[in-house]
């Protein structure tokens, strides 16, 4: 049982020294060093082994099973920091000093308030869409917000009038008013005439875009959670830190310290994680210098997905479903004969145990102990992990980050329809980290699909096609 802060300490340096002892070989990256392009490199479906840049934000290395963040291993991050430290080092490639980390702070206090947004949210049907599309639509409005601020004075630009340049935003979708389309990224990155203090300008503004999505993504997330449950969204409390106001928005409770721990451990672990599939999303949308909103939108639209990000809530209705560790034999029997894929279990890139889950595994375990109404999924839970990884273990199927972090989450008082957008809400930091580095040396994404369609056909006019099927 989990009494003390430090006890949480001691489990994660215990889930690291366990890491560590099943390494075998150094960990060394397999690919360090600048890529001289064009770099040869065997692409699979999917993109898989693929490189798409070069990249210091962080590093996956599946055979050994370890996760770094701008060099910091992700067990020290979350034995020794806090999230916001870490998002800080994500965005800006270093540790924070004292004063920087103050500063960064009180910006991201400043920038959970959305109350413009929030009314733009609840004038949509939240509580019959789909939490993450919610959160998606959420963010496309926080872009409207943002760019109704002055850059200059930091007031708000107010009563001016839709422009009629060939750049305007129609009033169906941009219903606040623009002047014109700003394509901010064109602005800091591209424009190679500008002086250092205009560069500089720009990318302040930059980062302010960073800390705006990181700061009000958790208030969209808990005002979606609450508007689902005929709920109104609660103001963030600039008192607490980023995990325990996020907590408080969701269940209108502070949580105890252990609770703040937890979820700010939890937001660690899901901050980055290489180049997946929705931190993919993001820089391709970035790549068109399209602009920040847009680019975190597709992230959360990729990480929707079972494969993804949408993998823990599955696994917590996969439990429910399965009900008791005693149904876990015939169960995973009956979804491996059909070849079912097994929600929290395997990665494209880990072939052993997810780090992640080293950490996640064991807090559920003590979260469990707290809640009886938890104890039979965590039984079940551990029953399908050691029915798996017996069958699936030799192909290198391990549990993943999204096996145990509902069950956590759901001690914490968060829903179910809310796991995913929970994971988006950390991820922010690895997303909007990665967009700003990869805009630094921009190429647009332009992979090829090799054609196998028909070539030469003839076309046939409606009246002499008949009544032939087309396949
Ligand atoms: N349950 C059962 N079999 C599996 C599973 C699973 N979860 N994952 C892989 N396999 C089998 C698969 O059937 C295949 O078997 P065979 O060789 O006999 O055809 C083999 O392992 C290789 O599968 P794959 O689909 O080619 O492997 P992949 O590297 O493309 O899969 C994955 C990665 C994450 C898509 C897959 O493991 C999966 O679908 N897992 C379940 C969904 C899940 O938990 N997703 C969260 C991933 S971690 C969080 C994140 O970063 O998004």
């Amino acid at each position: 049982m989990i009494r003390s802060l430090k006890q949480i300490t001691q489990l994660i340096l215990k889930a690291k020294q366990a890491a560590y002892s099943q390494m075998k070989g150094s960990l060394e990256p397999a690919f360090t060093g600048p890529v001289k392009w064009p770099v040869k490199c065997t692409v699979g479906p999917g993109l898989e082994g693929a490189i798409a840049c070069e990249s210091t934000v962080g590093y996956v290395n599946g055979s050994l099973g370890a996760l770094i963040y701008r060099g910091y291993d992700v067990f020290d991050l979350c034995a020794y920091s806090n999230f916001e430290e870490v998002s800080y080092l994500l965005i800006h490639g270093a540790l924070p000093t004292r004063k920087e980390l103050e500063e960064y702070k009180q910006r991201l206090v400043q920038y959970r308030y959305l109350p413009a947004t929030l009314r733009q949210l609840m004038s949509f049907p939240v509580e019959q869409m789909n939490a993450m599309a919610a959160l998606r639509m959420g963010v496309t409005l926080m872009r409207q917000e943002f760019s109704l601020w002055d850059k200059e004075t930091g007031r708000r630009v107010t009563g001016q009038a839709i422009g009629t340049d060939e750049d305007s935003i129609p009033m169906e979708t941009m219903p606040r008013g623009e002047p014109h389309a700003v394509y901010e990224f064109e602005n800091a990155y591209t424009h190679k005439g500008w002086t250092a203090a205009e560069t500089a300008e720009e990318r302040a503004t930059g980062l302010r875009t960073c800390y705006h999505l990181l700061a009000g993504t958790p208030t969209l997330a808990a005002a979606v959670a609450r508007l689902r449950r005929n709920q109104m969204p609660l103001d963030p409390d600039p008192t607490l830190s980023h995990a325990a106001n996020y907590l408080y928005m969701i269940t209108g409770r502070r949580p105890t310290p252990i609770e703040e721990r937890i979820m700010d451990v939890a937001l660690i672990l899901h901050a980055d994680h290489g180049m997946n599939a929705s931190a993919f999303a993001t820089v391709v949308v970035a790549s068109t210098l399209s602009d920040m909103y847009s680019s975190i939108g597709s992230g959360i639209a990729a990480l929707n997905g079972p494969l993804h990000g949408g993998a823990n809530e599955q696994v917590v209705r996969t439990l429910l479903q399965i009900g008791r560790p005693s149904n876990v034999k015939a169960w995973a029997a009956n979804a491996l004969a059909h070849k079912h894929k097994i929600m929290g279990f395997g990665h494209r890139v880990y072939k052993t145990y997810d780090p992640r889950a080293r950490v996640l595994g064991p807090l559920a375990k003590h979260l469990a102990g707290e809640k009886r109404e938890l104890r039979d999924l965590f039984e079940t839970a551990i029953a399908l992990e050691a029915e798996v990884t017996a069958k699936l273990g030799a192909k290198g199927i391990y549990p993943n980050v999204d096996f145990y972090s509902g069950l956590v989450y759901a001690a914490l008082g968060i829903p179910l329809e809310l796991f995913t957008p929970t994971f988006a809400v950390a991820r922010v930091a690895g997303w909007t980290a990665r967009v700003l580095e990869y805009l630094q040396n921009n190429r647009l994404f332009r992979p090829r699909a090799i054609y196998t369609g028909p070539l030469n056909l003839k076309f046939v006019p409606l009246a002499k096609r008949g009544q032939k099927k087309r396949t």
